[in-house]
């Protein structure tokens, strides 16, 4: 694997690979890399020439510096699960590679967003899909891969990365992959490294809620459904649930039926001693 810091650098190799008509499939990442990024690089390199990752904590999508110092880093082995996996590519870009000093300050508003990112996590977390949308363009334009391919365990990112691409008529397919869970179906996540052993058992039961309401759907309304949920992570001592809301797909506001809407998600973030887990599951398409 290639192991490449500056962005003439990739800049350069991937263009000759791309003039010799090969195809490139990418995955953006913030590294401690697990069996749910390795599901996507599995995908793009079956789908693609070659397949690029690119770890890089964005420091704007983070509220504030604490939140950054916490982001598990495990740069040695996030190395060997790319070179398992044959990554030919791996795209390590420093800061100042990435932003001039204007747009770390200020967060871009590159495109309406429709309030797509004001919903769910964006009222937790103001101004982190500004973030993640500019640093996920800023690496469409260097890397300008045919392929990219996002986690469908970050639903909201999801969709509203389809939508920038949309909008800004960007010529890269951005494809969802199925959430990878444990054997107890708690979500693989990054921040799941700094969870112990026995809490990551018991976020098994954000899961679990999960597909219950589903089952309460058939014979519940959704309002029912929905207070269903935040009751059981009452009676939860060490799981909060900060949120559970069920959405349209397409634009994540909340629906009042399932018969009005083709495609519902139920979407929830949790809180286990500090740390924020989100999930979701399709309750009906
Ligand atoms: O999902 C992530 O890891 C990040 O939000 C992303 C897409 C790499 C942008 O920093």
């Amino acid at each position: 694997m290639n192991i490449v810091k500056h962005k003439s650098e990739i800049v350069d190799l991937l263009q000759e690979l791309k003039s010799k008509g090969k195809t490139i499939g990418f995955v953006p990442t913030m590294g401690a890399l697990h069996r749910g990024h390795y599901e996507l690089f599995r995908q793009a390199k079956k789908e693609n020439d070659f397949l690029i990752c690119s770890i890089f904590i964005n420091p704007t999508q983070f509220s504030d510096a604490v939140e950054i110092d916490n982001y598990p880093k495990t740069l040695d082995q996030d190395i060997a699960l790319l070179n398992k996996v044959k990554c030919d590519f791996l795209f390590i870009p420093e800061q100042k590679d990435l932003y001039s000093e204007q747009n770390i300050i200020e967060k871009s508003d590159l495109i309406d967003l429709n309030g797509l990112d004001l919903t769910l996590e964006g009222e937790v977390r103001p101004d982190h899909f500004k973030g993640v949308v500019f640093i996920v363009k800023t690496f469409f334009d260097i890397i300008n891969a045919d392929r990219a391919y996002f986690g469908k365990k970050d639903f909201q990112q999801l969709v509203i990365i389809k939508h920038m691409v949309n909008e800004l008529n960007l010529n890269v397919q951005v494809i969802g992959c199925e959430t990878v869970r444990n054997e107890n179906g708690l979500a693989l996540s990054s921040r799941n490294a700094k969870l112990a052993e026995e809490e990551i058992i018991e976020a098994s039961f954000i899961y679990m809620v999960l597909k219950e309401c589903k089952q309460k759907l058939k014979s519940l309304t959704v309002e029912a459904s929905s207070s269903w949920v935040l009751d059981q992570f009452k009676n939860h001592a060490s799981l909060t649930c900060e949120y559970f809301k069920i959405v349209d797909s397409r634009t994540l506001q909340p629906v009042t039926s399932l018969h009005e809407n083709k495609s519902v998600v139920g979407c929830i973030a949790v809180k286990i001693n500090n740390v924020r887990l989100i999930d979701n599951l399709v309750l009906s398409d």
